[in-house]
C-alpha cells in the first residue's frame, strides 16, 4: 500500500529536502505530486531516479491525496489549508501559520509523538500538524531528555543561525555575496537586510514591541507548547551567521532538580536522534561542517555553570533543513499515517 503525497513548495530549500528524506526513508508513496508557484510550473525535479514535473499549486490539487507537506510560507499555508483539509488530506505544515493555534498539534516525534495522531482524530482533529520552528526543534532535541529527569526552570539561549532558514534565495545570497566580497565587488543585500558575507547580525525576523524578534518569541512559546509546560522561563538572542544550512546554539539551562554533567551526558547518549560528538582533550566539538546533511542533532561541551546552582551549559548543532524542517515533518507524517518512527541515519 502506498500513499498519495503532495509537496507544496517543492522547488524551495525545504521542498527539495522533503523529496530526499521521503526517498531515503523509503516512505510508502503511491504517487508524488510536486507543486510550487506558476514561476516553476513545467520544470522538473528528480525523485527515485525519475523526472517529476512541477505543477502550479491550485485548490483542487489535494483531491485524492493522503498527505501534503507544506513549505511555501505562512501565506500559502493559510490560503490552502481549507482546500487541503476538506479533501481529507493530512497537512503537515512547516510554516509558523498554525503552530500556536489551539487544537493543532506542534510535534517533535521524539518528544511528543502522541500529539501527531490527534490531528486525524474524528472529533476535534483539525487535519493539520504544525512542524515547529527549526531553532526550537534543535534545542529541544537536546533539552527534552534532561527536562524529563530534572525539570527545566529557565533557559538562556544564544543561537548562530544558517542562511537556509531564510530559504533557498538566502543560501544563494550567501554564496554570491561571499564571491563578490572576495572579488572586491560591492556586496548589495537583496534577500536579507544586511551584507551577509563575513558578517553576522541579529535575526532578521520582524521585531516585536518588547525588543525581541519573532524568532526569539517562537523559541519561547513553542518550547512551552511542545514540552507542555507553561511555567518554562526562556530568553534568547538569535543571530544570523554566514553558514549555509546548519544552526548552532549555546544553551544555558537551569533545572528545578540537581543533575550532574555525567548524568546529562548519559541521558543524551541514549536519546534517539541525538549524537554526542566531542573530543575534550583537543577542544573539538560539533561544527556545522560536521553536521550538514546529518539527521541527528549533535551535542557536547556539557559543563556545570560555575555562576549558578543546578545549571548546565551545552552546545547543540543541527541541520536546519533536516531535523529543523523536512526530516521532522516527514517523521510526523510517519507517526500519524504509517504508525512508526523509523530510525534516523545518524
Ligand atoms: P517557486 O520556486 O515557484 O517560487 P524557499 O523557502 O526556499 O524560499 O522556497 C519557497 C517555496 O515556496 C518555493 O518552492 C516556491 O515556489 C514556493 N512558493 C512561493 N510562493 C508560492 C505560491 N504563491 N504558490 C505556490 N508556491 C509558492
Amino acid at each position: 500500500m502506498g500513499l498519495n503525497v503532495v509537496i507544496v513548495g517543492a522547488t524551495g530549500a525545504v521542498g527539495v529536502e522533503f523529496m530526499n528524506v521521503l526517498e531515503r526513508r523509503n516512505f510508502p508513496i503511491a504517487q508524488l505530486t510536486l507543486l510550487a508557484s506558476c514561476r516553476s510550473a513545467g520544470t522538473t525535479l528528480r525523485f527515485k531516479g525519475r523526472d517529476v514535473v512541477v505543477r502550479e499549486l491550485t485548490k483542487d490539487a489535494f483531491i485524492g491525496q493522503h498527505l501534503a507537506l507544506f513549505s511555501a510560507g505562512s501565506g500559502v499555508s493559510k490560503e490552502y489549508r481549507q482546500a487541503c483539509v476538506e479533501a481529507g488530506c493530512l497537512m503537515v505544515d512547516n510554516s509558523s501559520a498554525f503552530r500556536m493555534e489551539d487544537g493543532v498539534p506542534l510535534v517533535v516525534p521524539e518528544i511528543n509523538p502522541g500529539e501527531a495522531v490527534k490531528a486525524l482524530q474524528k472529533n476535534g482533529g483539525k487535519g493539520v500538524i504544525a512542524n515547529p520552528n527549526c531553532t526550537t526543534i534543535i534545542a529541544l532535541m537536546a533539552l527534552a531528555p534532561l527536562h524529563r529527569v530534572a525539570g527545566i526552570k529557565r533557559l538562556v539561549a544564544a543561537t548562530y543561525q544558517a542562511a537556509s532558514g531564510a530559504g533557498h534565495a538566502a543560501m544563494v545570497e550567501l554564496q554570491e555575496s561571499t564571491r563578490d566580497f572576495l572579488d572586491g565587488k560591492p556586496v548589495v543585500p537583496k534577500v536579507l537586510p544586511h551584507p551577509y558575507a563575513f558578517n553576522l547580525f541579529p535575526h532578521n525576523s520582524p521585531m516585536t514591541a518588547n525588543g525581541y524578534c519573532e524568532e526569539e518569541i517562537k523559541l519561547q512559546k513553542e518550547s512551552r507548547k511542545i514540552l507542555a509546560d507553561d511555567s518554562l522561563r526562556i530568553t534568547a538572542t538569535c543571530v544570523r551567521v554566514p553558514v549555509l544550512r546548519t544552526h548552532a546554539e549555546a544553551l544555558n539551562v537551569e533545572f528545578h532538580r540537581p543533575i550532574t554533567v555525567e548524568h546529562a551526558y548519559a541521558l543524551l547518549r541514549e536519546s534517539v536522534g541525538v549524537t554526542v560528538l566531542e573530543d575534550r582533550a583537543s577542544n573539538r566539538w560539533a561544527m556545522p561542517t560536521d553536521v550538514a546533511g546529518k539527521d541527528n542533532v549533535y551535542v557536547g561541551r556539557l559543563r556545570r555553570d560555575l555562576s549558578q546552582d543546578n545549571t548546565l551549559e551545552l552546545w547543540v548543532v543541527g541541520d536546519q533543513l533536516l531535523k529543523g524542517a523536512a526530516l521532522n515533518a516527514v517523521q510526523c507524517a510517519e507517526v500519524a499515517l504509517v504508525g512508526k518512527l523509523a530510525a534516523n541515519s545518524a
